[in-house]
């Protein structure tokens, strides 16, 4: 165990291990090592010859600039997004299933390629009549409906930037956005539906657009039927009766590889939200690249990715990897409980599903609810699993396993950020042998290390800082307007090497397993621990449906540690589970990391893409006033656990 302040205790030991399935090896994509090697050897080749793949209107003159902390790819090349996620195909998909759609009350809608492309034109040819030209952004505020992608592709088509704001923020917050970005246009809908009931957008984006002077229109769909009295004149457009007659077609605008394709605001943990800017060329050739090797994709895939499109994970394995690589691409509106636990699994059964990418928030609350619910459904169709979003704790990493992909499918857990644009550690289902909660080896051509705060690698088997030492394709070029916070956020703490803010360790085997944000780390009698470590030993626990572990001040070994618990239906949090827990974390990880404290609770505080927001059980264990909330999914939670904290105090 390492007694230096300076590194990341690890703790947690981890033995099972899954060889790739000799059937699924035998028809991977990639189903040879050999891929690293090439990458290493040459990562600029690499990325070269994935970026081949695309379609250029013009080839680029050279492939990389690496002007510390500024990176340009394919420098001097032309090409289009909506082009290579629609025009491309026509010849060969023009009837292929591009997007298949299911609207929460059990709607449906498929759009081949053909009609994709065909909408995409219209639309895009319907902003150009608004006024939004190249160069433009332009807003995008909806509910999970085809047409979000749609708007999308149609900015791409004419050189426009999206901005998508998450459906369940607030008026203001959309508001800051778009001033943010001088935003000419906001695309969004009357409502959308989520567990059961319609909810408002239009009305919304009304409030928002009284204090955004750079809008000049509003473009509505309708869904809900809940917004036909709220249209401006001269502002409001009605999608439908905007595309209608457009022409079919739409020239792709010619847009350098540098170009900005979309901005999309993350909050990081303090302060204002930061617009994190992508471009077309390095963007396109992550997104393209991993999704085809990570997903393993084949052409009769019928692949599912369960995050709203208002998140990075939607952006990138939802619209732009599948798309461009021809794929069918499942979209879902509502949901994971309505009208019951069981419609993932119902709508994989239907579509026959053969991958399933989600996050571990979502595993987790299927654990809690029991394996009846897949048990209901036929998953047999299932052939790869994918997890992101969070470290996956190895329970619920062998209950996805076991209960969702039948001991059959290989589960990728895979780690990235807004900021990498896409996936950078990960497993490859046909090589790599997998092991419950590691995110296993860096992407072929990605360059990671753990390193402690002097910057120097930490040896294998030791926890520290995760950082990429070299410049990617994907990676963020900017934040949007402020390049001064870019370069102090992600480049100052070691020079030239890219600061993910991510605590993590390796193992003897060079594994990468992921301890959470380092602003989480508890610190007891100078060991620095991980939050994850302590969740994890805790979810082991067959009681156990969810935790969330923090420091709490002490005075004596610094913090100690202090467990949040969510139980599984159907037991009791009685304080003998809370002894029998903090016994099971002892003999798990060790007394070091034994909680203090066991607080039971129904739910733990999330932010809305289902993040645990240990920031603020930190601020209630501690007894202060609970900071900014404004990110969080159901602000009544909080209120709630801090009345009950504040009662079994006394
Ligand atoms: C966390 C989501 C462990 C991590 C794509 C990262 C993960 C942050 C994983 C980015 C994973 C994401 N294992 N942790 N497989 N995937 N994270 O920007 O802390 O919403 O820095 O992007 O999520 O979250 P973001």
């Amino acid at each position: 165990m390492v007694e230096s302040g300076d590194k990341i205790d690890a703790l947690l030991h981890e033995t099972r291990r899954f060889e790739p399935p000799a059937d699924f090896q035998a028809r991977a994509t990639i189903s040879d090592a050999a891929i690293y090697d090439e990458a290493d050897a040459d990562p600029e080749a690499f990325w070269a010859r994935m970026a081949g793949e695309l379609s250029w209107f013009k080839p680029w003159d050279q492939v990389l600039d690496w002007q510390p902390p500024f990176a340009k790819w394919f420098i001097g090349g032309k090409l289009n997004v909506s082009y290579n996620c629609l025009d491309r195909h026509l010849e060969k998909k023009r009837n292929k299933a591009a997007i298949v759609w299911e609207g929460e009350p059990g709607d449906w809608k498929v759009y081949t390629y053909g009609d994709l492309h065909r909408e995409v034109c219209q639309f895009a040819n319907g902003l150009k009549s608004l006024g939004v030209q190249k160069g433009d952004r332009v807003a995008i505020y909806m509910p999970m409906i085809p047409e979000l992608p749609i708007a999308m592709l149609a900015c791409a088509r004419i050189g426009a930037a999206h901005s998508v704001v998450f459906g369940g923020f607030s008026a203001e917050s959309l508001r800051d956005r778009i001033n943010d970005c001088q935003a000419k246009a906001v695309i969004t809908a009357d409502g959308g539906y989520r567990r059961g009931n319609s909810f408002p957008l239009k009305a919304t984006v009304d409030e928002a657009v009284a204090e955004t002077p750079s809008i000049e229109a509003v473009v509505t769909v309708r869904r809900t039927g809940t917004a036909d009295d709220l249209m401006t004149e001269g502002r409001d457009h009605w999608y439908h009766d905007l595309i209608k007659d457009q022409p079919l077609t739409c020239e792709p605008e010619w847009m350098d590889s540098e170009d900005m394709l979309f901005l999309l605001y993350t909050s990081g943990t303090t302060g204002k939200p930061k617009g994190v800017v992508h471009t077309t060329g390095g963007y396109l050739t992550g997104a393209y690249t991993t999704t085809k090797f990570v997903f393993d994709l084949k052409e009769e895939d019928v692949y599912w990715c369960t995050a709203d499109i208002g998140w990075v994970t939607g952006h990138s394995y939802l619209v732009y990897g599948p798309l461009s690589n021809g794929a069918t691409s499942v979209m879902y509106e509502g949901t994971p409980d309505y009208p019951d636990w069981d419609r993932f699994w119902a709508i994989i059964e239907k579509y026959r599903c053969t991958i399933c990418y989600t996050a571990p928030t979502a595993i987790r609350a299927f654990m809690r609810q029991g394996e009846e619910h897949p048990r209901k459904h036929d998953l047999t169709s299932l052939r790869l699993l994918g997890t992101v979003g969070e470290p996956i704790n190895p329970e619920a990493w062998m209950w996805y396993w076991e209960h969702i992909g039948g001991g059959r499918c290989p589960v990728v857990d895979t780690w990235w950020q807004t900021e990498t644009g896409s996936i950078l550690i990960t497993p490859l289902p046909g090589v790599t042998t997998l092991k419950p909660g590691s995110a296993t080896r860096p992407f072929p051509g990605i360059s990671a290390e753990v390193v402690d705060e002097k910057g120097k690698p930490v040896g294998r088997g030791e926890g520290g800082l995760l950082v990429i030492t070299k410049p990617w394709p994907s990676m963020l070029r900017t934040i949007y307007g402020d390049p001064e916070r870019y370069k102090e956020q992600y480049w100052s703490r070691f020079p030239n090497i890219y600061f993910t803010g991510d605590g993590a360790r390796t193992d003897e085997e060079g594994y990468f397993w992921l301890l959470g944000r380092v602003d989480d780390v508890i610190n007891v009698a100078a060991h620095r621990i991980s939050t994850m470590e302590v969740e994890s030993a805790l979810v082991d626990h067959p009681a156990v449906a969810e935790a969330a572990a923090i420091g709490k001040n002490h005075e004596i070994k610094g913090q100690a540690v202090a467990a949040f618990v969510t139980v599984r239906k159907e037991i009791d949090p009685t304080d003998a589970l809370a002894a029998e827990l903090k016994q099971h974390v002892t003999k798990k990880i060790g007394a070091i990391a034994r909680p203090d404290e066991i607080f039971f609770t129904a739910e733990l505080p999330k932010t809305r893409s289902g993040k645990i927001m240990r920031r603020l059980l930190r601020d209630i264990a501690e007894g202060r006033a609970v900071g900014d909330t404004t990110t969080l999914a159901d602000p009544n939670v909080i209120q709630k656990l801090k009345d009950q904290y504040a009662e079994t105090e006394e």
